[in-house]
């Protein structure tokens, strides 16, 4: 598999990356991905079998149908009428539990006796734990030795049995699938099968009954797809001019440079912050059903992320984790860059299992994703007077954030910090100060890579 670096395809917040679709065309015309007869399109079921998979899907025995919920300050704001759907009210906080139940339903008594086994670092570990115990069968979850005991104790207060093993979640898996031959039970997948996929997809089918009218599009996050390929697969075929919309964090953006590829590829490595999402590789079968399904993807910076969750916060005094809020992000990122107004649109919260001690990063980095905040690196020499100088320079704005570094072997001391931004203008005004004043500056605002080595080197933060 081709193995490619994030940064190789980035484009502007809420731009779609898009044209895959009329690219596999061919077998997309009529049935669409590889006709009712299924195998045409290399691969797993047709059109009608997902179709009729989703409608006869058996999750209702433990996820609820989640609200469709107007988001009104938001919709204000944008000037589109934004509705989400309420995926982290589930048990168990997110989806997940859709497609492990789906697929673990189906299985006979004797798989049933021998017991099921995953490996997950979150949320599809909790979903597996839940059906297990709904179906009375043994459930082993594998987890890397990392995980938080806030994770992994939810899943063995589920009645799970935890096994913490390896360093990855390459690791876990790997064993995972060891023990599964060695002991005869089923292996779970997250995404990639297509009972999973279709209980995934019973979100797609959920809103296209709760929403009647026109309907732009429905931004959904994207990890390995499955969520995506299960709304598609549906949506699709009963609502065709409904865009489908994923959302990925642009550090962890395995679909849309898969789908530009024309293959899946590998991410030579992944950003971690959207943790649910954060995957190396798409499916198989959810790359098959996206590459002809999908209208597009949209890529967001991890301050986007956070300024969606202090919204959602806002909106409906519920904490959304990372991923939970990305395709939220998504859509306004979408909305804001096509100038989008009065239009409908829906985006998929997809899940709530935040790690309570990461609130600090989140809300520090919520206002500079909301542009209400700049960050910037000065440099200042070490010399009597050069900090007044710089008090001075930055006059009337107002600071509100401050770090400083001093290195000994180095002739300029760093400064890192943060203002409160009013108009691009009087940025621009205060940066062209300090350079004229040959103080150079750099404006990080943009910049995640650079921000997280400035804010966590060593002396100025948590490591
Ligand atoms: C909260 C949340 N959102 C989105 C996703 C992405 O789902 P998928 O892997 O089906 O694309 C996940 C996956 O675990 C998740 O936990």
């Amino acid at each position: 598999m081709v193995r490619v670096a994030p940064e190789s395809l980035q484009r502007e917040s809420g731009c779609l990356v898009a044209g895959f679709r009329e690219r596999n065309a061919g077998a997309a015309d009529g049935e669409g991905f590889g006709g009712d007869g299924g195998a045409a399109g290399g691969g797993g079921p047709g059109a009608m079998e997902y179709l009729t998979s989703v409608l006869s899907s058996k999750v209702y025995d433990v996820a609820i149908e989640s609200p469709l919920q107007l988001a009104t300050k938001l919709s204000d704001r944008l000037g589109v009428n934004l509705w989400i759907k309420r995926e982290d009210l589930q048990p168990v906080f997110s989806f997940k539990l859709r497609g492990a139940y789906n697929m673990m339903a189906k299985l006979s008594p004797e798989q049933l006796e021998r017991g099921v086994i995953c490996s997950s670092a979150g949320n599809h570990a909790q979903g597996v734990a839940l059906s297990a115990q709904r179906l009375g069968c043994d459930a082993v979850i594998v987890m890397p030795v990392t995980t938080p005991e806030i994770k992994w104790k939810s899943v063995e207060r589920l009645g799970a049995t935890v096994v913490l093993e390896g360093d990855s979640y390459d690791e876990a898996q790997s064993y995972a699938k060891l023990r599964c031959e060695q002991e005869g039970r089923t292996f779970i997948p997250p995404f990639d099968h297509p009972d999973v996929i279709t209980g995934q997809g019973t979100v797609g089918m959920e809103i296209v009954r709760q929403l009647q009218g026109p309907l732009h599009a429905i931004f959904v996050p994207v990890g390995g797809g499955g969520l995506i390929a299960g709304i598609a697969a549906y949506v699709k075929r009963v609502r065709p001019e409904v865009k489908i919309i994923g959302v990925e964090p642009s550090d962890a953006n395995a679909m849309a440079l898969s789908l530009c590829h024309g293959k899946r590829v590998m991410l030579e490595h992944v950003g971690g912050f959207a943790d649910g999402v954060a995957v190396k590789t798409v499916g198989e079968e959810t790359f098959r059903l996206c590459r002809e399904l999908v209208d597009g993807i949209v890529m967001v910076r991890r301050d986007a992320i956070c300024a969606s969750i202090k919204d959602m916060f806002e909106e409906k005094r519920s904490i959304l984790e990372p991923a939970g809020a990305l395709a939220l992000a998504g859509a306004e990122a979408y909305c804001k860059y096509y100038n989008l107004k009065g239009e409908t649109v829906v985006a998929i919260t997809s899940g709530a299992n935040m790690n309570f001690d990461r609130l600090r990063l989140v809300t520090e980095l919520a206002d500079v994703g909301r542009k209400r905040e700049a960050v910037l690196a000065t440099f200042l020499p070490e010399e009597q007077g050069s900090f007044k100088r710089f008090a001075e320079l930055v006059g009337r704005m107002n600071i509100t954030e401050f770090k400083y570094r001093y290195d000994s072997n180095a002739k300029d001391a760093l400064v890192l910090y943060s203002v409160g931004i009013y108009t691009n203008n009087e940025l621009g005004a205060m940066v062209n100060r300090m350079e004229s004043a040959k103080l150079r500056t750099v404006n990080l605002t943009d910049n995640d890579l650079a921000k997280d080595h400035l804010r966590y080197f060593k002396g100025l933060g948590p490591s």
